[in-house]
């Protein structure tokens, strides 16, 4: 039977009894779970001898109010499909439980933080980065899994464990796509039946960016042209289109592989992000 805290005290006392016991497996989400997070939590299972879920949409990582508010809560369904899959623990705080008073400590990571999402939403990263090192230091996990759809999160990630030493181990799960190819994103629920047959152009985009890498294409003006013409499709507006370099997440000048192929677009009122490594 799943078993639901909202307090850090609550949280605390249910882990003690599996303390030294085994791997302590995390998976941290904000909600609105899908299949990824599904997989997520399938894979700490395999890893782990207890699984914890949190659900906590933070509001540190929100650069826009009204994404916040917007932002989807159903906490029986997450309790629901978290325990279907093998969490024993869901951690589901409230904002008070989280940030008693307001925050006056930050973790941010520098380079990595500073293009693509980063630089699209001011701010998003250090709130998940000190978000997730909250979360860290409550549940002291032996290993957190993060989804590969959010390619330059996990990278802030992996960089501010080794920077502040956590002794967690990430571990990257790939990402989980619909049919289509659509990354499996908690925000595909707010899109219209005409605006998700569009929302395929990104992955499509990505696929065309992987094929030219492949094929000995090394400039990156040439690759943002071709591919990111897949994204000429009324009602979409592109963030960012671009090839990165997988480790530091800076663009790069000479596109020599490995890179990442990144995207984020709007279609209508919804963000959607999605990656590719190309090899
Ligand atoms: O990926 C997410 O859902 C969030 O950014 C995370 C890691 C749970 C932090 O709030």
């Amino acid at each position: 039977m799943i078993r639901v805290e909202s307090t850090i005290a609550g949280i605390r006392q249910a882990l003690g009894p599996h303390r030294g016991r085994g791997a302590v497996g995390f998976v941290p989400t904000m909600g609105a779970l899908h299949a990824g997070h599904a997989r997520l939590v399938e894979v700490a299972r395999e890893q782990s001898s207890v699984v914890v879920v949190s659900i906590f949409v933070n509001p540190l990582q929100f650069d826009d109010p009204q994404d916040y508010e917007r932002y989807q809560r159903n906490l029986d369904a997450d309790v629901a499909l978290a325990g279907k899959h093998g969490a024993d623990l869901v951690f589901a705080p409230s904002a008070r439980e989280m940030y008693a008073e307001e925050a006056q400590t930050f973790v941010e990571v520098q380079g990595l933080s500073e293009h693509f999402c980063g630089a699209a939403r001011p701010g998003h990263f250090r709130g998940v980065t000190t978000v997730v090192s909250k979360l860290f230091h409550i549940i002291q996990p032996d290993l957190a899994l993060f989804g590969e759809k959010d390619g330059q999160q996990l990278a802030v990630i992996e960089r501010m464990v080794m920077d502040l030493n956590f002794p967690v181990k990430i571990v990257p799960v790939a990402t989980v796509r619909e049919a289509d190819g659509l990354a499996m994103s908690s925000r595909n629920a707010r899109l219209n039946a005409e605006e998700r047959v569009t929302a395929a152009c990104l992955y499509q985009a990505l696929l065309r960016a992987r094929e030219l890498v492949a094929a000995g294409q090394k400039d990156p003006r040439q690759i943002r042209a071709q591919a990111g013409a897949l994204l000429e499709v009324p009602g979409v507006q592109v963030e960012y289109f671009e090839l990165a370099d997988p480790k530091t997440i800076q663009p790069v000048a000479v596109a020599i592989p490995p890179v990442r192929a990144m995207g984020a677009i709007r279609i209508g009122a919804t963000r959607l992000i999605d990656n590719l490594i190309c090899t």
